[in-house]
């Protein structure tokens, strides 16, 4: 199964005489940056939180057995930390393929450390999209996660970087937390 969304974001943003853009990241982007960026900062955006509710049919999983990636949930008054990119609009091009599985880019206020605020875009896979999976418990979650793998690799992988990337940046995620607690009783 697909949800092939590279179309629809092409459509989404035009980027007309706009040179820099930037991009928040909550997942991969966090700690898979192949692509060029003019900056990089820690940041946050409120009203929304990762949870591991995305099937991935392309990087860590098949279509007959997908895997769990992030995406973000409406959730007023949450935050969500991640990474924020100040890109080129030409760097879409390479992302909107990596992220053709159901992810379209959402405006959402970017909050920097600094207090600083700027408009951005994320990627998102809404609840009405064809590979999401939706809400389990962690222990669930985490049980999918450590089964599944696909043609970028284990899905585990992609949990634990994204994971050691939070810490890394001195974040808690308590949905991050509790899915790696119950990683490490799986073994
Ligand atoms: C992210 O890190 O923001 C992200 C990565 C893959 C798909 C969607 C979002």
């Amino acid at each position: 199964m697909s949800t092939n969304t590279i179309k629809a974001n092409r459509a989404l943003h035009r980027f007309d005489g706009q040179s820099e853009v930037w991009l928040f990241g909550y997942g991969s982007l966090i700690w898979k940056a192949d692509f060029e960026f003019i900056e990089r900062r820690p940041a946050r955006i409120e009203g929304w939180s990762r949870r591991f509710w995305q099937g991935s049919h392309d990087h860590r999983g098949t279509p007959e057995a997908p895997g769990r990636v992030a995406t973000l949930i409406a959730d007023p008054g949450a935050i969500c930390t991640g990474m924020a990119y100040l890109i080129s609009p030409e760097v879409f091009d390479h992302l909107d393929k990596r992220e053709k599985n159901g992810y379209l880019r959402e405006l959402v206020t970017i909050q920097f450390r600094d207090g600083d605020t700027a408009q951005g875009l994320a990627y998102i896979a809404g609840p009405d999209n064809e590979a999401f999976l939706g809400e389990t418990t962690e222990s669930d979650i985490a049980r999918h996660i450590a089964r599944a793998a696909g043609p970028s690799g284990f899905n585990r992988d992609y949990f634990q970087h994204l994971a050691d990337a939070l810490r890394e940046l001195g974040e808690v995620d308590p949905h991050i937390a509790a899915i790696e607690r119950e990683l490490e009783k799986i073994g």
